[in-house]
């Protein structure tokens, strides 16, 4: 524990400099800067080398400091209390006098906000007087960090520091809801979207089936691993990584198993893991099995629908 309270010392130090630091959380490790910061914010984008017109998420400790950045609404404060802190992000109207960076959003007037749960994040957040704005910790397009050491893989020793939380608990990022307007889903992720379409509007269940579920940028390579990616697949062509999402009696070298026993959880958790070793040992292809649609194995088949749009 007192390893973790002087990381976080040091965490700090770093972010009261402008610089930017990767930090754990249960979704993805975040490439994280002081969000009413330009410079800081200028630093996360150039280092993560994303185009500018592409917002970032902006992490909170506690509902107070995100009303002094945002408006909310009854359906918010809902969705908040039953959800948050943990990985869902909302899209929320920006206030006039919030002092979150320009930059962050492109100088629109919407803003994607988020609780992590994590413990190590939460207790960074604690002690900060801004909020974070955190992208998942790797370079624009290619697959999110899970690990401390993913993190080294996709930035070698560009950053200065990187908070050491452990793996990943969930492994996929937060879902995420536009709730400007009539309230859609723009990106699937760690709550599951049926489970949120119920706590929209209790009281007209009709609602849940106008709900839209909006993804945006599936034209775009995203989540990639920078190989070819092969979906549906019954078995696997010689030399192919083959990804299953359940564990085979019969060795077979290139087998990669997403869990044991066929459980979406800990499939979802193991991806982006197993997509990265697969890479570090030289395949030039992947093949994946069929993964159930359900529950968070939704937000599974979104990832690797987009790994594999050429
Ligand atoms: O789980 C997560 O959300 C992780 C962890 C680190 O918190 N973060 C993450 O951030 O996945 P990022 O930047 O990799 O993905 C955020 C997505 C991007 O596709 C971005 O376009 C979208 O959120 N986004 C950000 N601000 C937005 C806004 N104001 N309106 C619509 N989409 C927005
Ligand atoms: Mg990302």
């Amino acid at each position: 524990m007192k390893k973790n309270d002087s990381n976080i010392k040091k965490a700090i130090k770093y972010l009261n400099n402008n610089e930017c630091i990767a930090i754990p959380t249960e979704t993805v490790y975040g490439l994280a800067g002081n969000a009413y910061s330009d410079k800081a914010v200028s630093r996360v984008y150039k280092i993560k080398k994303r185009p500018k017109n592409n917002p970032l998420i902006v992490h909170y400790y506690k509902l107070k400091d995100l009303k002094k950045d945002c408006e909310t609404d009854d359906t918010f404060i809902r969705l908040y209390k039953k959800f948050c802190p943990g990985p869902i992000s909302f899209v929320l109207k920006l206030k006039k006098k919030s002092k979150i960076s320009k930059i962050i959003t492109n100088n629109s007037n919407s803003i994607a906000v988020r609780f992590p749960s994590h413990p190590l994040s939460r207790k960074l957040l604690k002690k900060i007087d801004y909020p974070l704005a955190a992208p998942s910790a790797n370079i624009s397009s290619s697959i999110s960090p899970v690990s401390k050491q993913d993190v080294v893989d996709e930035f070698g020793h560009k950053l200065k520091f990187i908070l050491d939380g452990g793996s990943s608990k969930i492994g996929l990022e937060s879902t995420i809801i536009n709730l400007i307007g009539k309230p859609y889903i723009l990106r699937l992720g760690g709550v599951n979207s049926k489970l949120i379409l119920k706590f929209i509007n209790p009281l007209k269940n009709k609602n849940k089936k106008k709900i839209k579920i909006k993804v945006p940028g599936t034209s775009k390579l995203h989540y990639s691993p920078g190989i070819p990616v092969r979906l549906n697949a019954k078995k696997n062509h010689q030399n192919e990584a083959y990804i299953l999402i359940k564990k085979r009696k019969k060795f077979d070298k290139n087998h990669f198993y997403l869990s044991k026993t066929s459980n979406l959880k800990e499939a979802a958790k193991n991806l982006y893991r197993v997509l990265r070793i697969i890479k570090k040992n030289g395949y030039k292809k992947i093949a994946i099995e069929k993964i159930p649609n359900i529950n968070i194995g939704e937000a599974i088949n979104d990832r690797i629908a987009r790994a594999s749009k050429k």
